[in-house]
Formats: structure tokens, C-alpha cells, sequence
């Protein structure tokens, strides 16, 4: 199938200040869509719009927002509405990697439930309701490879990712035949300040196990690929297709996969 027209169509990109976000934002921008980008820095969404804005006038918007409230989902989609009118495409991007493993402390696990899983439903529910109404709306969720598999070396990362596919899987099956689209991305390592900082996915934390379990791709190839499947109205996004194969072997021998996923931890240091 041809990738789906995007020509005037209204995108959000939260989490659109850099990394995969940014690169969602150029790509989808440079098809023809109104790009409105959000994310916490307000000031790097602002940026981005900026540099889109340069290249075709009155389609992108920077907006500052905390999609970890409900708050801060109802005034970037109120915001939003305002700049473009009705949304077509909605990536729920933003992401936190924070925690570690039992250590981790109360506020590293509402964070990342209020940021990579919380924020899924908050925007769901602002804009589901009125896509099933006209027919028609995109949902488009960054989980992770680890939401499918795990994250070793932080709990909360792999529960609140775990989540957010299930919650996509439950958006399609609940919405699929009356309208709504979802697309769930589930990458490996990607080059971005998440991987690179120094937080619980970065540089000597978890990093080092996403490093070695594949290829680490450039933002705008995991862009392209989503591109791709948008298009294609598939559910599932790989950039890494390995990732299906270690899903097969996962649920065709779980602990199998389990003694394999604990060799892989103690070789990593754990
Ligand atoms: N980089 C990887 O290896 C990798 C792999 C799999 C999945 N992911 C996921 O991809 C998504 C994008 O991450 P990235 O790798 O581009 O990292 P990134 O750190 O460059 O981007 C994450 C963005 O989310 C924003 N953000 C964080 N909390 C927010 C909030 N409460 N409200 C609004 N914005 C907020 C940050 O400011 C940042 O700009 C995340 O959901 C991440 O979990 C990343």
C-alpha cells in the first residue's frame, strides 16, 4: 500500500524536542503534514518548529507540555486544535528511561508510569471519542523493544513499556473496526540523548545491554521505517527485525528465554 496521504493532515509529536521525536516530526513534515511538536523543553519543540516553519510556512508549532498529567494532554490538544484544527495523527513518543532495578526509588516509578504509559491514555481519551465519531484518526505509540521482550537493569522501564503495547493492542482491538488506526513502535537501541545520557538507559547504565543486543540506528532510519508502516497500517514496528525472532522464541519457550535473557545479564555485569 502506498503511504497514507499526509499532505495538510495534522500531526502531534510529543516528545518532539530531539531524538525520535524530532526525527518523526522532519519526516512527517517533509510528506505534507502540520506538524505541532511537544515535549517537556518547551524551548527544544520551539526550536524544532522553528527550523520546519523555515522550510514551508504555517505548518509546525512548538508546544511546551507535561504529557505525564492530564493536564498538560488537554492543553497541548486544546493548543493544537487552536493552530491546525482536528488532529489525524497523534505519536505518543515522549518517554522517560528512569529507574534501575528494586533500588529504584517511588518517584523514578511514577514517572515512568506518568510519562511512558499514563500520558498513552490521557491523550487517548481526549482524542478517541471524536476520531470514532468522523471515522477516522491515528494513534501511534513508542513503546520498545523491551515492552516486548525486557529491559535488563530497569524494572520500570520494562513494566511501563510492557503497557504501553498492551494498551496500543487494546486501542486496536477495542477501536480498530469502527475508525481508529494504532501502531505501536518497538525499537532496539536508537543514537539518541536516551541511550547516550546518563540516566537508567544511559551510558554505563542499561545502555551498555541495548548496545550489545544489535545495531544501534540513527533517528531518522527508525523515522523512515514508521514512515513506511504508517503507510502500511501495520501495528507492529520493528526498525530492528531481529526483535520478532527473539518475540517468537519468547513465546514458544519462555523459560528457555528467560535462562537466556539471566545469561545475557550476568555476561552484561548484572
Ligand atoms: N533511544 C532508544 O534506544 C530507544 C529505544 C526504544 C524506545 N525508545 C523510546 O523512544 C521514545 C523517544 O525517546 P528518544 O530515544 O528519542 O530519547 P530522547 O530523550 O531524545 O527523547 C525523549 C523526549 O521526551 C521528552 N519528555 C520526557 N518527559 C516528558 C514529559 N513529561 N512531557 C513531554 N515530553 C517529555 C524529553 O524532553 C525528550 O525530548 C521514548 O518513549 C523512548 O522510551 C528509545
Amino acid at each position: 500500500m502506498p503511504p497514507m496521504e499526509l499532505e495538510g493532515r495534522h500531526v502531534i509529536v510529543t516528545g518532539g524536542a530531539g531524538g525520535i521525536g524530532s526525527a518523526l516530526a522532519r519526516r512527517f513534515h517533509a510528506a505534507g503534514a502540520r506538524v505541532v511538536v511537544a515535549d517537556l523543553d518547551g524551548a527544544g519543540a520551539a526550536r524544532v518548529a522553528t527550523e520546519l516553519e523555515a522550510v514551508r510556512g504555517d505548518s509546525a508549532v512548538g508546544v511546551g507540555a507535561d504529557v505525564g498529567t492530564a493536564d498538560g494532554n488537554a492543553e497541548l490538544i486544546d493548543a493544537a486544535r487552536r493552530a491546525f484544527g482536528e488532529i489525524d495523527l497523534f505519536f505518543a513518543n515522549a518517554g522517560v528511561g528512569v529507574g534501575g532495578e528494586l533500588d529504584t526509588n517511588d518517584d523514578d516509578w511514577q514517572l515512568a508510569f506518568h510519562v511512558n504509559i499514563e500520558a498513552h491514555v490521557f491523550a487517548a481519551r481526549l482524542l478517541v471519542p471524536g476520531w470514532i465519531e468522523r471515522g477516522d484518526g491515528y494513534f501511534c505509540s513508542t513503546a520498545s523493544a523491551a515492552g516486548l521482550l525486557t529491559q535488563i537493569g530497569s524494572a520500570p522501564y520494562s513494566v511501563t513499556k510492557h503497557a504501553a503495547v498492551a494498551f496500543a493492542e487494546w486501542l486496536s482491538i477495542t477501536y480498530g473496526d469502527r475508525g481508529l488506526k494504532v501502531s505501536c513502535l518497538c525499537p532496539m537501541g536508537v543514537n539518541t540523548n536516551m541511550l547516550n545520557a546518563g540516566d537508567a538507559l544511559g551510558a554505563g547504565g542499561a545502555s551498555s545491554v541495548v548496545r550489545a543486543a544489535g545495531e544501534v540506528l540513527e533517528p531518522d532510519a527508525v523515522a523512515d521505517v514508521v514512515f513506511q508502516a504508517i503507510g502500511d497500517e501495520r501495528f507492529l514496528i520493528l526498525p530492528h527485525p531481529e526483535v520478532l525472532t527473539f518475540f517468537q522464541r519468547k513465546a514458544s519457550d519462555y523459560d528457555r528465554w528467560l535462562a537466556g535473557m539471566r545469561r545475557l545479564r550476568a555476561r552484561a555485569g548484572g
